[in-house]
């Protein structure tokens, strides 16, 4: 029988892992799923965070959360540089993005698209966000490069992907998080006759949706968490698509602390390679129903149904996964 090649030690995303990422995004979805409904964010988020938690002790990595669930003093777990991982100091160093639940607002209201998701590049290759907000541009997969650029009106924006869509602008759909903030930008939109698919929360979703022509959605505008910037940016990396973003800062407090974790040049735009570069991995399982992937579904006799999603950059390959587990 040939004998199949091993994976050589320099591959530090060993393909065993993608695989084993899915593991810990399950946990979280199916925890946070007992709260969908229940009208507590601040439980659900809990209850997802220790189940990721938990699950990562069960990979061979040495791990390092560099985007989590804030600073050490402000979150009790997952924080940021936290060691997560069964093989601290032994097995591959692995830098790691996670939100163990991407809208607590969501799955409280049991409303759609809440995500339990991360991301995972060898150490070194996610950008260190600061918790501040992020202006977001993305466009899905088969666009030249450069048909998006920040600097540019929102108007030659979206004229530009019609152009290269070979639509008329007001053909085109764009999806924008529901905010007082983004009044002018969605009075600018409805000017050129856009579609906009307002969203209540969930933007990781909502950038990804720019890839999957089923959505109908071209572009993704506004601002959000830095955080769910490098999220979002960590899929189009393996799935395609472009994405520019620009660190929003409301005060001298957000620019220290973007200064602290080596952010020097404020006003830099961030592409795909800035925010996720070399190989990565990308994992997310569905909480409540949504555009992307299927919610954690309870059924009879204590069994549960759960819909992944796990993709890697170096090969593009794309994995769903639908797991079957039993409640004990
Ligand atoms: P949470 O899961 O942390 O509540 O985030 C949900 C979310 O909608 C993100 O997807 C988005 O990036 C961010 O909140 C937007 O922030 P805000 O609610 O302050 O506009």
């Amino acid at each position: 029988m040939p004998q199949q090649k091993a994976t050589p030690a320099s591959h530090v995303l060993d393909r065993v892992l993608v695989l084993e990422m899915v593991r810990v995004t399950e946990a979280a979805a199916i925890a946070a799923s007992k709260l969908i409904g229940r009208g507590d964010e601040k439980a659900a988020d809990a209850a997802a965070v220790e189940a990721m938690r938990r699950a990562f002790d069960g990979l061979y990595i040495d791990g390092t959360v560099v985007i989590g669930e804030g600073e050490r003093d402000e979150a009790p777990m997952l924080y940021i540089g936290e060691k997560v991982g069964g093989a601290p100091d032994k097995g591959p160093k692995i830098d790691i993005a996670l939100d163990p639940l991407e809208g607590t607002t969501i799955t409280a209201k049991a409303g759609p698209n809440a995500l339990a998701v991360l991301a995972a590049a060898e150490e070194g290759c996610l950008l260190n966000a600061p918790d501040v907000y992020m202006d977001k541009l993305a466009v899905g997969p088969g666009y030249p490069e450069g048909v998006i650029d920040l600097d540019r009106s929102v108007r030659e924006n979206v004229e530009a992907v019609a152009a290269a869509k070979g639509v008329a602008a007001d053909e085109i759909i764009v999806c924008v998080l529901d905010r007082p903030r983004h009044a002018e930008l969605i009075a600018e939109l409805r000017e050129i006759g856009c579609g906009i698919q307002l969203i209540p929360d969930g933007d990781v979703a909502g950038v990804i949706a720019t890839t999957d022509p089923d959505t109908t959605i071209d572009m993704y505008m506004g601002s959000g968490g830095a955080p769910e910037g490098v999220l979002a940016a960590a899929a189009l990396r393996c799935v395609g698509g472009q994405f520019n973003g620009r660190l929003l800062f409301r005060n001298e407090d957000e620019r220290a602390r973007a200064r602290k974790w080596g952010i020097e040049d404020l006003n830099r735009v961030y592409k795909l390679e800035d925010l996720a570069k070399g190989d990565c991995i990308f994992a997310a399982t569905g909480v409540t129903d949504g555009s992307l992937l299927e919610g954690v579904k309870r059924l009879k006799g204590g069994r549960m149904t759960t819909e992944s999603v796990v993709m890697r950059a170096s090969s593009g390959t794309v994995r769903w996964v639908r797991g079957e587990h039993r409640l004990d």
